[in-house]
């Protein structure tokens, strides 16, 4: 058991930086000779590549053969990963230990979707039975909305649901229920309300009957303000019609680890469906922060979601470092950030259900690990968190694959595809495939000058219609988007996160960063209201833009 305070410099003997690591300067000087390495070469040298870099795991093949990498780089990195002790941070995880050091929780994000009958600890308590009945009453609630046994205060059944919360207590629910809608009830309306900016409450609620609509409010801490300004405001929307307090029970369900917030609010604690300090907001997608997915979805298809997680639970805490996919990923990650410069990374899934993948990996990725201060409280002279970006394809080749081929920036990409179409409907599926190889190929091997002469191109033309190929990707397949097939995609980057933390020593469980922009917007608003002669203290352009508001805002 390793101590759980955090280090600072004035603690115990200095820790080397990560770039002081003789696995770190391998790297660097091997990156030397990996610039100028392209696929075409790198093919012709190995043309099994595919088979020596590529894994399958749980539901997911990952072909990362296209990457600039050789065996030697994988094994520099490996050694990098082995000298930053990720197999035991990874165990550390799992045994419950309190590595988000700063807040002083444990992690433990994994137990949400373990076995019943496999104890998980923290604080020498299992976690599993109140893991375990909370799951049980989130199924239940599920069934009794789905049944029509729970119904509105008029005795109207439940037809609209609506789930009120922002970030990770939004993100994950709005994500895998567009993903998996195809799996969904698809006799109710799910909505998911999130901006503080009322026109998306106004556009969520405009056409729903209030005798027949339920208010989800999910909030870890139930004191975050857009989630509760538009709880506040749905209380009104529901009374405005059933103009009786008593309403409140039948329309109002919390999701919460804050019981007293709930009953201020006066949600009654027999409706909160409880979480634990220990799930952090982007990692409570299987926490009762999934109740509207459960409650679309239906236990079977909740449940095969979960049992996805978990096989890739068991693959990354089991598999040796150099066939574990989450670490392989993570690997990949570094390579480019670290050590030939790549700023972002996409994630391009070829399925229209996915659209909101990248958008939820946003928050998980870059608010985990969009740190710049190391676990000795240094400054870190290294790059950390890459910015994640993307959608779907093919709509992204007509919008942004441009400056990928073409521009003058190292952008790695995750490509996702599935063999089997949900709506096999002619040959769309085909050819979305057809270009999900295409991109891929393309991106790699490019074209040359010799080609592009080849096809008769006039002189003046071909420096550019020449690709010069060697841009990076990952693919990464199923056979079908599957609730299982998700569970096991969406564990797989949580733990490729999970891993580039440990890498690059950072603490990637708090988001300290969020906070000064709220504290500030609590001291603006009341300034704001005050009207235009009130003395504002700002700089001189957040002074003039308040000015301006208040100018024009009647
Ligand atoms: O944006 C900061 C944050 O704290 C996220 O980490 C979190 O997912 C979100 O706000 C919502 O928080 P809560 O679930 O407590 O309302």
């Amino acid at each position: 058991m390793r101590k759980n305070t955090i280090n600072s410099p004035a603690q115990g003997a200095p820790v080397m930086s990560v770039t002081q690591l003789p696995q770190w300067k391998a790297l660097e000087n091997h990156a030397v000779t990996m610039r100028d390495a392209h696929p075409r070469d790198l093919f012709q040298q190995d043309p099994g590549r595919a088979e020596t870099f590529s894994l399958e795991a749980c539901s997911l093949w990952m072909d990362y053969s296209k990457n600039l990498i050789t065996s030697e780089t994988l094994h520099l990195l490996l050694d990098l990963a082995r000298a930053r002790g990720l197999e035991s941070e990874i165990q550390a995880m799992f045994d419950g230990e309190k590595i988000n050091r700063t807040e002083n929780r444990a992690v433990l994000h994994v137990a949400l979707r373990n076995r019943a009958d496999q104890p998980m600890r923290v604080d020498g308590e299992d976690v599993m039975p109140k893991v375990t009945a909370v799951r049980r009453k989130m199924a239940d609630f599920a069934r009794r909305v789905q049944s029509g046994e729970w119904r509105g205060h008029t005795g109207q059944p439940i037809r609209n649901v609506v789930n009120i919360g922002i970030g990770g207590s939004d993100l994950g629910p709005v994500m895998v229920y567009e993903a998996l809608k195809h799996y969904s009830d698809r006799g109710r309306t799910f909505r998911f309300v999130s901006n503080v900016d009322a026109t998306h409450f106004h556009e969520a609620t405009r056409d729903l009957d209030p005798r027949e609509t339920l208010f989800i409010v999910a909030s870890k801490t139930f004191t975050t303000q857009e989630t509760m300004t538009n709880a506040h405001t749905a209380r009104s929307w529901l009374l405005e019609t059933l103009s009786d307090e008593a309403a409140v029970a039948k329309h109002f369900v919390a999701v919460s680890t804050n019981a007293e917030g709930v009953r201020d609010f006066g949600i009654d604690t027999e409706n909160m469906f409880e979480f634990w300090d220990w799930v952090g907001g982007r990692y409570s997608l299987t926490s009762a922060i999934g109740l509207s997915l459960i409650t679309a979805l239906g236990e079977t298809h909740f449940d095969a979601l979960l049992e996805g997680y978990r096989d890739m639970d068991t693959h990354f805490r089991t598999a040796p470092l150099e066939k574990n996919m989450p670490v392989i990923a993570a690997l990949l990650g570094v390579w480019y950030g670290n050590f030939l410069d790549a700023d972002t990374t996409t994630i391009l899934p070829y399925d229209q259900y996915l659209h909101r993948f990248a958008a939820y990996f946003q928050q998980a990725d870059m608010e985990s690990n969009g740190k710049s201060v190391d676990r000795q409280g240094r400054p870190v002279d290294y790059q950390t968190g890459p910015i994640i970006w993307g959608e779907p394809g093919t709509n992204g080749q007509h919008a942004f694959y441009q400056l990928i081929h073409q521009g003058t920036r190292m952008i790695p990409c995750d490509f996702i595809g599935f063999a089997r179409s949900l709506n096999p409907i002619g040959d769309h599926h085909a050819k979305l495939m057809a270009n999900f190889f295409a991109q891929q190929e393309a991106l790699a091997f490019g074209k040359t000058e010799a080609q592009v002469r080849a096809e008769g191109t006039p002189e003046a033309l071909v420096p550019y219609k020449t690709f010069a190929g060697g841009k990076p990707s990952t693919c990464i397949m199923a056979p079908q988007l599957t609730p299982h097939a998700l569970g096991s995609l969406i564990a797989l980057y949580e733990h490729k996160i999970f891993s580039q933390g440990i890498v690059w020593d950072i603490y990637s469980f708090d988001q300290w960063g969020v906070e000064l922009g709220k504290q500030l917007a609590k001291k603006i608003l009341p300034e704001m209201e005050a009207g235009e002669g009130t003395d504002l203290q700002h700089d001189s352009s957040t002074n003039a833009q308040i000015r301006y508001y208040q100018k024009h805002r009647q």
